[in-house]
């Protein structure tokens, strides 16, 4: 069966700076947040807890995200293998603290600037559009332990700074560009996306919610400031996406339910997409004893500077009930949830529900009516080398299959769907445990938890099924 993407479909991969790059302090660059995460599953537990210091401790932990896998110095190799697969459009970050080292200074690093134009300028000779995320949780470490990360206004200023210098450069290099991933992460994981460990668990939310307020800001601002410097350029929002499915039909529960969705998926959503705050969050905040600082002409800001099209991550779905136990909860996936009994996990206890990634396109196109791009999807999986060095990841193309086809029975559904970068198309370093045995790439890299490997690239047998795809315009899957 073959699927109706459009002719232009952007199809590619995804990374981000901190994950991949590597040269942690080369090239002038400052620290960031993920050069103080340790590699591990430590790293899991201080993503949403009170209390973690920003240093580095070599003595008990190892920081996977200081190498990364070099990119820094192999991306021409990495950009052909790219190319090989017939990428469409390259999804990357920008480490921040490469271009402003502290956050805070008034003139740019002309290194850290001529190493993304490097970047921009191999990708263009094969004609690979660049998608550019703006902040993939990379806060310059200054900015957290000199301020507090993004509870702190003062950081939409130092935003806005770092935002014009990289539309001024890259002006005639990028159109199509994000502001903040999974922006709606915050409430549940603060240190990722806003920058800081809460003060306390009960401050939690209220310093999520503030931190969240000042990166509408600083997004809406970033829009309209792109559409001034570079007529033509295409910014979107970064969502997080999950449906959320009620357990069972007890009207408490699909009550509970969809309030889950409505603060989870679409609080963000509506602000950055519709540009306003959504009816429901007066009397969520008010129960929940939150009260965000706005300043006069935040609102207006806020009201003018919505996006112009929708990127979300998919990996999973959501099963949620309103009186859980804690047998019930807990089951791995990141973002919680009940265990659903009609899906499988991942090993790393991620349920796998490619239905939902039609849902998720449907839901959020019934909602925005704005085009949408996936720009994160995949399977973190580990990944064998056999004798002969051959890497079968048929598991990987299972799994990727079956979202493509859901993706185009949501075009068919007719939503209006611009491109797919699927997440990790090499092999890096993963977000949430500081492993490198979490794989999801197309291309094998030899790398370990240990510290070892050769940094060695190998396509696995993915790397020739997704060009088919690519190739095929997702005729075979
Ligand atoms: C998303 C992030 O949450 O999921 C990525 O935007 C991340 O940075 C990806 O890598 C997969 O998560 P993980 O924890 O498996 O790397």
């Amino acid at each position: 069966m073959s699927y109706p993407f459009k002719e232009d479909f952007l199809w590619g991969g995804a990374t981000a700076a901190n994950q991949f790059e590597g040269g942690f302090n080369e090239g002038g660059k400052g620290l960031n947040l993920a050069d103080v995460l340790p590699g591990g599953k430590a790293r899991l537990k201080l993503l949403a807890s009170p209390g973690f210091d920003f240093e580095i401790d070599e003595a008990n932990y190892s920081y996977p995200n200081h190498e990364g896998i070099d990119f820094y110095h192999r991306y021409k190799e990495d950009i052909a293998l790219f190319a090989e697969m017939g990428f469409k459009v390259f999804r990357m970050s920008i480490a921040w603290s490469r271009i402003f080292p502290n956050g805070d200074e008034i003139e740019p690093s002309e290194e850290g600037l001529a190493f993304y134009d490097r970047v921009f300028d191999e990708l263009a000779k094969y004609n690979i559009e660049p998608l550019v995320t703006i902040a993939h949780y990379e806060t310059p470490l200054h900015l957290i332990k000199a301020y507090g990360g993004w509870k702190n206004r003062q950081l939409i200023d130092f935003f806005d700074r770092y935002v014009e210098t990289i539309f001024m450069r890259y002006k005639d290099k990028v159109t199509y560009w994000l502001t903040f991933n999974e922006i709606n992460g915050a409430t549940h994981m603060p240190l990722f996306g806003l920058g800081f460990s809460p003060s306390s668990e009960e401050a939690r939310m209220q310093e999520s919610f503030q931190g969240l307020h000042h990166q509408f800001v600083a997004s809406a601002r970033a829009v309209q400031k792109g559409h001034e410097i570079i007529p033509g350029s295409q910014i979107g929002c970064m969502l997080i996406y999950a449906p959320v499915y009620s357990y069972d039909s007890n009207p408490d529960n699909v009550m509970h339910t969809r309030r889950e969705a409505d603060l989870f998926n679409f609080f963000c959503g509506d602000v950055q997409v519709r540009g306003e705050y959504p009816y429901f969050i007066d009397r969520y905040f008010e129960e929940n004893d939150i009260k965000i600082e706005v300043e006069e002409g935040d609102l207006e800001t806020i009201k003018n500077g919505t996006v112009d099209f929708i990127s979300f991550s998919y990996y999973m779905s959501r099963t949620d009930k309103k009186e859980k136990t804690q047998e019930e909860i807990g089951q791995g996936n990141l973002i919680g949830g009940v265990k659903n009994p009609f899906l499988k996990a991942s090993d790393w206890g991620w349920e796998i529900d490619p239905v939902g990634l039609r849902i998720s396109l449907n839901e959020l196109y019934g909602r925005y009516r704005k085009p949408l791009m996936v720009v994160e999807n995949g399977l973190g999986a580990y990944d064998e080398v056999e004798a002969d060095g051959s890497i079968n990841d048929d598991y990987r193309i299972d799994y990727l299959r079956e979202h493509i086809k859901q993706m185009g029975e949501a075009v068919k559904d007719g939503v209006d769907l611009i491109g797919y970068t699927s997440w990790g198309c090499i092999d890096l370093v993963s977000a949430s445990t500081g492993e490198y045995s979490k794989r999801y790439g197309f291309v094998y890299v030899d790398k370990h938890d240990d510290g070892s490997g050769t940094l060695e690239r190998k396509k696995k047998k993915s790397f020739d099924w997704y060009k088919k795809v690519i190739e095929s315009n997702g005729g075979q899957l």
